[in-house]
C-alpha cells in the first residue's frame, strides 16, 4: 500500500499504473473518509475491491463542513492505526493531503475557498436544518477528491459511500448526476454492533455505558418501522411519539423524520419506498452532548393502513 500526501505525486501513481494495467479493465474504486476508520469503512473498502481493480482510500478531516461550534479540533485521528487497517484491507492507495492541498488559498487560519458546490435544497433539511452549509462543504470537498482521484480517466469509475449518511449519499448522487461526472456511485449498507448502534467515528465519545444506550436511536427508529409495517398511517404522530420517547430517556432530539426513500421528500401514505431518519445527541464521557445519527430504509408495500 502506498501513502501519498500530494496531489502531484497521486497522478502520478494513477497515471503510471493505468499504463502498466490494461487500460480499458483498469477501474479505479474511491473511499472517501474522514479516518478513524472502523468496521464500517473497511467494508465500503471491500465493496469498492469487488467493483475495482485498484482502490484509492482518502483521509481527509475537511474543515469545510464543520461549523465553527462543531467538533472539528477534537474528531478524531488515529493514522498509523488506520495505516494497519487499510494494509490489513489490501487497499491499493491511501491519500492522505494536507489541508492546503486541499484548499490551495489556505492562510493558515482561513480556506479561503470562495466557491463551492450549491447542493440542492435538500440539504437544507434534516441534518442540513441545523448544520448550516455542511453538505455544500461536504459536496465541494468530495467534488475536489474526484477530480484528484479520476484525474486523466474517461471510463465510469466507482466511488463508494456508506448509507448511515443517507442524505449525504443522495446529495452527491445529485452532484454526480447533474455535473455529468463519469462516476457509478455505489452504496454501502450501514455496520452495526450487535445491538443494534450503527457504527461511528462518533461513538468514540461515549464511555461504556453510554454506547450501551446508544442503541435507543435506532430502537426509536425501528419503532416506527414496525407500527408502519402493522399499518399506522398517520406520520407525524409516529415522528413524535419516536421523538418523545428518546427525549425521555435523556436524548436532546434534531429530527425524527419519515421519508420517500427515492426522493428524500416527506412521505405521505401513498409512499412504498420509505427512509425513517433521525438525529439526536446523547450525553457523551465529558459530560457534552454527541450527536448521532441513523436510519432505516424499508418497503411499506401492501400494507393495510389504518
Ligand atoms: O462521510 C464522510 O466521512 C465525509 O463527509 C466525506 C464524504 C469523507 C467528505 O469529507
Amino acid at each position: 500500500m502506498q501513502i501519498i500526501h500530494t496531489a502531484s505525486e497521486l497522478r502520478k501513481v494513477l497515471t503510471n499504473q493505468a499504463k502498466i494495467g490494461q487500460k480499458s479493465s483498469q477501474k479505479i474504486g474511491f473511499v472517501p473518509t474522514m479516518g478513524n476508520l472502523h468496521a464500517g469503512h473497511i467494508y465500503l473498502v471491500d465493496l469498492a475491491k469487488q467493483h475495482a481493480s485498484f482502490v484509492v482510500v482518502s483521509i481527509f478531516v475537511n474543515p469545510l463542513q464543520f461549523s465553527p461550534t462543531e467538533d472539528l479540533s477534537a474528531y478524531p485521528r488515529t493514522l498509523e492505526a488506520d495505516y494497519e487497517k487499510l494494509r490489513t484491507a489490501d487497499c491499493d492507495i491511501v491519500f492522505v493531503p494536507s489541508v492546503t492541498e486541499v484548499y490551495p488559498d489556505f492562510d493558515g487560519s482561513n480556506l479561503n475557498q470562495s466557491m463551492m458546490i450549491d447542493p440542492p435544497p435538500i440539504a437544507n433539511v434534516l441534518c442540513g436544518a441545523t448544520r448550516l452549509k455542511h453538505f455544500a462543504g461536504v459536496a465541494t470537498v468530495v467534488m475536489k477528491l474526484f477530480n484528484l482521484v479520476f484525474y486523466n480517466t474517461a471510463q465510469p469509475n466507482i466511488a463508494v459511500f456508506g448509507k448511515k449518511d443517507f442524505q449525504q449519499l443522495f446529495i452527491i448522487k445529485e452532484m454526480v448526476r447533474q455535473f455529468n461526472l463519469p462516476i457509478n456511485i455505489i452504496a454501502g449498507e450501514t455496520v452495526r454492533e450487535a445491538n443494534g448502534l450503527a457504527l461511528s467515528s462518533r461513538n468514540g465519545y461515549l464511555n461504556d455505558i453510554q454506547r450501551a444506550s446508544a442503541n435507543q436511536l435506532n430502537k426509536a427508529l425501528q419503532s416506527i418501522v414496525v407500527n408502519i409495517k402493522a399499518g399506522h398511517s398517520n406520520f407525524e404522530q409516529l415522528e413524535q411519539a419516536a421523538s418523545n420517547s428518546l427525549i425521555q430517556q435523556g436524548w436532546e432530539v434534531d429530527y425524527i423524520s419519515i421519508r420517500a426513500s427515492a426522493t428524500l421528500q416527506t412521505a405521505t401514505a401513498l409512499d412504498n419506498d420509505l427512509v425513517v431518519l433521525g438525529a439526536a445527541k446523547i450525553i457523551n464521557k465529558t459530560g457534552g452532548k454527541t450527536r448521532l445519527i441513523d436510519n432505516i430504509e424499508f418497503c411499506a408495500k401492501s400494507l393495510k393502513r389504518l
